[in-house]
C-alpha cells in the first residue's frame, strides 16, 4: 500500500489545502494529513480546532485520515511506513523554503520523495497568514475556508455571516 504524508500548519485549513489534499488522496493509496504540533510555535487556533476543521473536511474522502505529529516529519513519515511527503507550491515566493525543506529531509532519509503539486492558481494568492489578518481586522473571509472550517474560525471569531468582526 502506498502512504503519503501531507505535513503542515492547517492554521487555518484554507481552499488551497483542500485542493492538495483532494488531489493527492487521487494518487496514493493512503493520504496522511499530519498537522504539526510545535509546542515552541503559538498558534492561532487551538490544536483540537485545527484537527476537527480537517477531520470534518476531509469525512468524504475515503483514503484520507487526520493526524497530530509532533518531531521531525521524516521520524513521523517513517513510523507511518510512508515514501512520500505531499507538499503544495503556490508562487516562486514557495520556492526557496520548499527547496530547503525538502533538502534537509532528503538529508536525513533519502528513501523518502517530496512530491510537489502546483496549488490550483484560483488560490495562488491564498494563504493561512492572509486569512488570519483578514479574520482579525472583520474582513470576508466567506469563500477562502472549507465550510467546517470557516464555522469553526467563525465560531471563535464572533464572525457575522457577512464577515464582519463581532467583537
Ligand atoms: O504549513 P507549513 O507551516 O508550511 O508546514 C511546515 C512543516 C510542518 C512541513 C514543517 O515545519 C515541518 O516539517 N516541521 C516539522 C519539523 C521538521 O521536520 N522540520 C524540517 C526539518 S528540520
Amino acid at each position: 500500500m502506498k502512504i503519503a504524508i501531507y505535513p503542515g500548519s492547517f492554521d487555518p485549513l484554507t481552499n488551497g489545502h483542500m485542493d492538495i489534499i483532494e488531489r493527492a488522496s487521487r494518487l496514493t493509496d493512503k493520504l496522511i494529513v499530519a498537522i504539526l504540533r510545535n509546542t515552541k510555535k503559538q498558534y492561532w487556533l487551538a490544536e483540537q480546532d485545527r484537527l476537527a476543521m480537517l477531520k470534518m473536511s476531509t469525512s468524504h474522502l475515503g483514503n484520507v485520515e487526520v493526524e497530530v505529529f509532533g518531531g521531525l516529519l521524516v521520524d513521523y513519515a517513517r513510523s507511518k511506513g510512508a515514501r512520500a511527503i505531499i507538499r503544495g507550491m503556490r508562487m516562486v515566493s514557495d520556492f526557496e523554503y520548499e527547496m530547503a525543506l525538502q533538502g534537509i529531509n532528503k538529508h536525513m532519509a533519502p528513501e523518502i520523495e517530496t512530491v510537489y503539486l502546483m496549488t490550483d492558481g484560483k488560490w495562488s494568492y491564498l494563504s493561512s497568514s492572509l486569512i488570519k489578518e483578514a479574520a482579525a481586522m472583520g474582513g470576508n473571509i466567506n469563500d477562502l475556508l472549507p465550510p467546517p472550517a470557516l464555522e469553526i474560525v467563525k465560531r471563535i471569531y464572533s464572525l457575522t455571516d457577512e464577515g464582519e468582526a463581532g467583537r
